[in-house]
């Protein structure tokens, strides 16, 4: 499901997410070093990856979906990549400078075995970056909020409250360096873009979001045909204790 969904949206997605990122100060948030190697986990079309373009000595993209690197490799020539799964990381122990994982988490049932690889192969000194989506607090938003993700994308897992990304870092034999929560606006038309998405799961996703969109917790409210709302992301720098 998850490679299928990303193979066929792999172009509308990096068009849609181009530069999702480039105002959230990753690069300084990561403390990243110019001799470090820079590994992303669910690299997709680089468009995270990119931005440390200049600022490392090496760019990884891994990901288990072929079409996405392919777009990323078109998009981003300097990267390297590498066709694999984040369970199971094709690299040495205690390798890598900064081990970064966006956008990705959210996908992943079991988060735990996934950011255990990520510290095995980060090194004594280095840190591991994780970026997602965040859910509230709230019990009962989270699972409408998670409702919706499915209903949108098939291939979502679980959106997360910050608490369990602290949960996770902590289970996985990380402590916390760092720690930053962002929130943007984003409109419903740019989210569900109809060059990524079937019309017939737009309609099912705006119709879920005019009947429970309010339970979200993610602040859906009409501005004519299309709904604006809030998107939150959590930056956690994370280090061997
Ligand atoms: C929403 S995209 C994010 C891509 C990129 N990080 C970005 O933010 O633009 C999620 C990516 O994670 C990849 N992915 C999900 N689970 C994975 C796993 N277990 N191992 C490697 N990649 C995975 C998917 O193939 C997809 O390309």
């Amino acid at each position: 499901m998850l490679n299928q969904e990303f193979d066929r949206a792999a172009k509308g997605f990096a068009a849609r997410s181009a530069g999702r990122f480039d105002n959230m100060g990753v690069v300084e948030f990561s403390r990243v070093r110019r001799e470090d190697t820079v590994l992303e986990v669910g690299a997709g079309t680089g468009n995270f990856l990119a931005l440390f373009e200049g600022h490392a000595a090496r760019l990884v993209a891994l990901d288990l979906t072929e079409g996405m690197l392919r777009e990323g490799a078109r998009r981003y020539p300097f990267l390297n990549l590498v066709l694999g799964d984040g369970a199971r990381l094709p690299f040495r122990s205690r390798s890598l400078g900064l081990v970064t994982s966006a956008q990705a988490l959210h996908h992943v049932f079991e988060p735990v075995p996934f950011v255990m690889e990520m510290r095995r192969v980060c090194a004594g000194d280095g840190h591991v970056l994780i970026v997602d989506q965040a859910a509230t607090e709230s019990y009962e938003e989270i699972a409408f909020m998670n409702e919706l993700e499915v209903i949108r994308d098939p291939s979502h897992a679980m959106s997360r409250p910050p608490s369990a990304f602290h949960a996770i870092v902590m289970a996985a034999g990380l402590e916390i360096a760092d720690e930053r929560l962002y929130e943007d606006q984003s409109r419903f038309s740019k989210w569900m873009w109809p060059g990524e998405f079937p019309q017939e799961r737009i309609d099912a996703t705006r119709d879920f979001v005019e009947r429970f969109g309010a339970e979200t917790g993610m602040d859906f409210e009409r501005d004519g045909d299309d709904w604006v709302f809030t998107r939150r992301r959590i930056m956690l720098l994370a280090r061997r204790p």
